[in-house]
């Protein structure tokens, strides 16, 4: 069994990224111990808007310490930067000719990131989900654990590998979302019914892991509740305090009802209090981790380690893929 997935490194990493996908890959590496994993940081995704290219070097490697810091282990994991595996690009653009522009047009994420484009829109914005299903289909990967918003994309990819698979003979395996039962869509801290994504204009409204310790507390004490006083998950009627009641249990031992309990009789200015403070005190670790990695000469090692091992995969299927649809020559 395989297991695959990636994040960008466009910007800072969010508590969402954290919760609807970090944490899921530290709990399962535990949980699957038979399972092969390969996570890698998704830098080609990143060139579908403009970069800086020092910036862009400087987060892809950030990204790197970071999923160190948070637990990922590099003795389960082949950790590495995408486009350090050529194989991913060969296969994006083999899928391009798989997948027909209707059905990229129809991908929410493409049309919400255009309606933003105010410099044009690169054609790789469209296609970005054919590089995504070459991502997973190249390491025959049976599971892709990802946050609510990727969930459309890995459809699209298991049609692609369907198609793929009929039209050409069976070639690659058709994976599995995993979405984390809860914590699948963190919302913004700001406008509550909005997904909580590093693309959002205002700083507040996010909460990135490495941001200062005490921006942090002041962005859950400034997050936006609900006109009740009642401390209780109800995400229609009140989907700012279960926004943080979900936060707050997902970094804690706490369920739900647990924490519903705890604070029945108890205000939002204590109860954002306390979570400010939990949330503070589970990032700190993180963030001094971090900052030591960034620095070592492991992190480097690991990259090159994690780079090879997804490199032997990566060339044996890009041969079938060439061989199946019969580019190259014979040899
Ligand atoms: P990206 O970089 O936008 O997000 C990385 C992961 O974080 C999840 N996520 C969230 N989960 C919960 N709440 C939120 N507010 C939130 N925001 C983001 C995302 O669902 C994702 O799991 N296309 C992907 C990267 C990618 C990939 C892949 C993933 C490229 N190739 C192959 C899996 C397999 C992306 O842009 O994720």
């Amino acid at each position: 069994m395989r297991l695959v997935s990636g994040i960008q490194p466009s910007g800072l990493i969010t508590l969402g990224n954290y919760l609807g996908a970090i944490k899921q890959f530290i709990a399962l590496q535990e949980e699957l111990k038979d399972t092969e994993f390969f996570i890698f940081i998704a830098d080609l995704h990143a060139i579908t808007v403009p970069q800086d290219k020092t910036q862009l070097r400087k987060n892809i490697r950030s990204l790197a310490a970071l999923y160190l810091a948070c637990g990922l282990d590099p003795n389960r994991v082949h950790l590495f930067v995408q486009s350090e595996v050529v194989e991913h690009s060969m296969l994006g653009y083999i899928m391009e000719s798989t997948v027909y522009v209707p059905e990229l047009e129809r991908m929410t994420q493409y049309k919400d990131k255009k309606l933003k484009q105010a410099e044009g829109i690169r054609s790789n914005l469209l296609t970005y989900p054919a590089l995504m299903a070459a991502d997973i289909l190249l390491y025959d990967a049976d599971i892709v654990p990802v946050g609510e918003d990727q969930k459309q994309h890995l459809e699209l990819t298991r049609n692609l590998a369907e198609r793929f698979n009929s039209q050409h003979g069976e070639t690659f395996i058709v994976p599995k979302p995993f979405t984390p039962k809860v914590g699948g869509k963190i919302m913004s801290l700001q406008e509550p019914t909005k997904k909580m994504s590093k693309s959002d204009e205002n700083p507040k409204s996010i909460i990135y892991i490495l941001d200062d310790i005490n921006a942090i507390k002041n962005k859950i004490k400034s997050a936006v509740t609900d006109s009740d006083t009642a401390i209780k998950y109800d995400l229609k009627h009140k989907p700012g305090i279960s926004n943080l009641l979900t936060i707050y249990s997902l970094i804690s031992d706490k369920t739900i009802p647990e924490l519903e309990a705890h604070y029945k009789d108890s205000n939002y200015a204590t109860f954002k209090s306390d979570l400010a403070e939990a949330l503070a005190g589970f990032l700190k670790p993180i963030q001094e981790r971090y900052q030591a990695l960034l620095a070592s000469k492991e992190l480097d090692d690991i990259l090159d380690q994690g780079r090879d091992a997804a490199r032997a995969v990566a060339y044996k299927k890009i041969q079938k893929v060439y061989k199946r649809i019969g580019l190259g020559r014979v040899k």
